[in-house]
């Protein structure tokens, strides 16, 4: 398939250019900066510089025209994947942050439906349930958490999250663009797991209100091919999580611990240190499970396990 990847200088979209790629499809990459200097680890594959909030831009790259000189002019892709977007508030102001991601899917959507593209990927977050960036301390109303618990925001970016499905959800009803949202927990590779999650796996203590739960970005990469591979109608959405608790945790008895006046409701799991985050819904309809985990790369104590 020709499928265009946005975000693609980002972590998500880094690899999954490169998933698509070693997988035999026919990539094009985009992203904000400019296509040189290019990263040591970017693909090798076409890139267009664009930014996703400028409508033209985006209808022009949907499209499938660079204008680049003697370069392929092959009309509207098969699929797109929308990793683009600013991936945590915090950094920027809230309407900036706001602005670039609910825009950014707005035009990608927008393009697709009006050039006829027939499937896209469209990376939201776990954060859409809400308590992930909340301002006023919330927990999810029950673990682990699926796709039937409410969606509740009160930041920015998860409400941008939001607001972008059902900006697809509304595509689905009005064309035949068919469009599986994923929300990734944490997403870690190999470099961030010891800075990241290595304090949390030292730390029996810890708090982390997803149910300690984080993915492989390799794992992630895998999901999207899947989900750009499937030919599920409508507008799916799927949460995606590496299978264990962060330190391998027991789910229940740690939640009750760190956070014993939760109102939580703790529902039976397939094993104990399940994650708090469910991805049953993507293994039974895309066919997706988690291979990796933190322990592939750090110790019992959070450290870098060491080679050779
Ligand atoms: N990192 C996580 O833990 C995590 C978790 C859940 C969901 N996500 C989502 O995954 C996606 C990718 O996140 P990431 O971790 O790779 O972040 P990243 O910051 O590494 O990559 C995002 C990329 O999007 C590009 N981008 C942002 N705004 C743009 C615009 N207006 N036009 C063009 N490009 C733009 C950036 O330049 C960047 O290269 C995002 O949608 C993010 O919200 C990330």
């Amino acid at each position: 398939m020709r499928i265009l990847v946005t975000g693609a200088r980002g972590r998500v979209g880094r690899y999954t250019v490169a998933h698509l790629a070693d997988a035999g499809h026919d990539v094009t990459a985009t992203d904000l900066a400019p296509e040189r200097p290019a990263p040591p680890d970017a693909p090798d594959v076409p890139y267009v510089q664009a930014d996703l909030t400028d409508a033209g831009e985006v209808f022009s790259l949907v499209g499938g025209w660079t204008g680049r000189e003697g370069g392929p002019k092959q009309g509207p892709f098969d699929a797109v994947v929308h990793a683009g977007a600013i991936p945590a508030p915090g950094r920027h102001a809230p309407h900036t942050l706001f602005r670039n991601n609910v825009m950014g899917v707005f035009d990608v959507v927008e393009a697709c439906v009006r050039w006829g593209v027939p499937r896209l990927v469209n990376v939201s977050s776990e954060t859409v349930a809400g308590f992930a960036f909340s301002e006023r301390p919330t927990l999810p109303h029950y673990l682990p958490l699926d796709e039937e618990h409410p969606l509740e925001p009160q930041d920015p970016y998860g409400l941008g999250k939001v607001v972008g499905e059902e900006i697809c959800d509304a595509a689905v009803r009005r064309s035949d663009l068919r469009v599986v949202s994923l929300r990734p927990t944490w997403v870690q590779e190999e470099s961030t797991y010891e800075p990241f999650l290595g304090p949390l796996v030292a730390d029996p203590d810890a708090g982390v209100t997803n149910g300690w739960s984080y993915v492989d970005v390799r794992d992630l990469a895998e999901a999207i091919r899947l989900a750009v591979e499937c030919d599920l109608p409508g507008h799916e959405a799927f949460y995606v999580s590496a299978a264990d608790t962060v330190g391998g945790r027991d789910l229940h008895a740690a939640w009750r611990r760190v956070y014993p006046d939760a109102p939580t409701e703790l529902r039976p799991v397939d094993r104990p240190d399940a994650a708090g985050v469910s991805s049953a819904k993507a293994a039974r309809l895309l066919g997706w499970t988690p291979r990796r985990s933190w322990r592939d790369v750090l110790d019992a104590s959070g450290a870098r396990r060491t080679t050779g």
